[in-house]
């Protein structure tokens, strides 16, 4: 019976948590990580869902996105952020797909208010 209630409640509790997953930003629930790194985080979250389309000879709208450089460019000019929340002035990304998840616009963010370093 006990082991019932517990299911339940972490069950409750885990719903709760993804629901407010925004509001607990910038912890994003999918990682107990604290630090955020351009290789092992942001690097493969890019090449996942942006990557595609902005990397190469013919990256989209001249758009690369495959290295830090090019990268921290879109860092400071606000539009890799802008982009990935929909915050409007920028296109959304990615292109014709949906929003990435609440966790990793967070740990991006997180490493851009970290400095957006080449770690
Ligand atoms: C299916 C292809 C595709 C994917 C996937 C894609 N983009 Fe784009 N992106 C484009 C195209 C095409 C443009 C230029 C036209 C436009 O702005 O809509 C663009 C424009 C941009 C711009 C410039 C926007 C502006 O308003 O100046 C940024 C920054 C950008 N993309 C970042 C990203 C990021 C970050 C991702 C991943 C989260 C991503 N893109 C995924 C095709 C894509």
């Amino acid at each position: 019976m006990s082991r019932f209630v517990l299911f339940g409640l972490i069950f409750l509790l885990s719903g709760c948590y993804y629901d407010v997953g925004s509001k607990l930003y910038p912890a994003p629930p999918c990682t107990t990580l604290t630090a955020y790194t351009y290789k092992t985080e942001v690097a493969p979250i890019l090449n996942t869902y942006c990557n595609n389309c902005h990397s190469g000879k013919f990256a989209s709208a001249g758009i690369v996105l495959d290295n830090y450089t090019d990268v921290k460019a879109y860092v400071d000019n606000g539009k890799l952020l802008g982009t990935i929340e929909w915050t409007g002035g920028v296109s959304p990304m990615p292109k014709g797909g949906s929003k990435l998840s609440t966790c990793n616009i967070g740990k991006v963010k997180a490493w851009i208010e970290a400095g957006a370093q080449n770690n």
